[in-house]
């Protein structure tokens, strides 16, 4: 209890520069948001799409390199947003501008995590195509967006990355005594990566069932009326940290929870095999990843 009075008005005064923060933190490209935006009418004007991207180079190549490469899947060139968009419909190109548009924020090195340069990038497109593999793999919607919340679910690390690095000690000492770095965050700093990331999507006005995936992804016990998106980014997550955990002070190794297994109908032993294929897909990063 004295420790709780004694770090309480610290904590109060570290989670309000962590908030303005979280205000200062840069928005979205604005070409991206716009494109993002157009991307969502029903029927979308490609020649607009065109223009915006004509304006923004840098975009158009980070774009259309995304498109052809071998995440996305396309076999042919594709020369255009047109062509993109023929080939992999509105939804997937949105996606394509977002991975764009977010590579620069979540590519460098983070501190405080001890993420060097790449690392929470890489975690973030495996556990993507992670997701998808299991959304596929349970035969979820397809209206359900898995990725996006896959891609950004750690995003807060970014902003709490340098609070983490100021009080090191404690945090460390709260992990050393067994408990999860996400709760370490929140005894120290107030609040933790997953709410911090789920803030600026709200801020960046991404639909709600996206901000709450990104918010519950070490809780998704918490989820109410759940369309099953945080359930698989958190096993996701889970998969890829399991597998080759590049994130020291990011999630030790977790079980997957048992709640988050019978929503999705799946065994123990259905997890430990996909395990096995996540494993075998990322040492051979070219093929596709297929549960079957
Ligand atoms: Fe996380
Ligand atoms: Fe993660």
């Amino acid at each position: 209890m004295e420790f709780v009075e004694e770090t309480k008005p610290k904590t109060d005064k570290i989670l309000g520069k962590i908030l303005l923060s979280v205000s200062s933190f840069p928005s979205m490209p604005k070409a991206g948001v716009k494109l993002m935006t157009l991307l969502e009418e029903k029927d979308v004007s490609l020649d607009k799409i065109e223009k915006i991207l004509n304006r923004d180079p840098g975009l158009t190549v980070n774009v259309l390199k995304l498109a052809n490469s071998s995440y996305f899947g396309i076999p042919s060139k594709i020369g255009s947003a047109k062509h993109a968009i023929a080939l992999l419909g509105t939804r997937r190109f949105s996606q394509i501008v977002l991975t764009a548009c977010m590579n620069k924020s979540m590519d460098q090195a983070v501190e405080g995590y001890e993420l060097p340069s790449g690392d929470l990038w890489h975690h973030s497109i495996v556990t993507s195509k992670t997701a998808e593999a299991l959304a596929k793999f349970i035969k979820l919607d397809d209206a359900v967006d898995v990725f996006t919340p896959a891609l950004l679910h750690d995003m807060g690390k970014v902003v709490l990355g340098s609070f983490i690095s100021e009080e090191i000690q404690a945090i460390e000492e709260v992990v050393r005594g067994g408990l999860p770095m996400v709760l370490a965050e929140n005894m120290i700093l107030g609040t933790d990566h997953a709410e911090i990331g789920s803030q600026i999507l709200a801020n960046w006005f991404f639909p709600a069932d996206i901000v709450n995936a990104v918010r519950l992804h070490h809780n998704p016990e918490r989820v109410k009326n759940s369309n099953l998106q945080t359930e698989i980014v958190h096993l996701s997550d889970i998969l890829s940290h399991s597998i080759k955990d590049n994130d020291p002070r990011g999630a030790q190794f977790q079980a997957p929870s048992p709640i988050v297994l019978k929503r999705l109908g799946m065994s123990l032993e259905q997890y430990e095999l996909i395990r096995d294929k996540v494993a075998l897909w990322m040492n051979e990063s070219s093929s596709s990843l297929q549960f079957e």
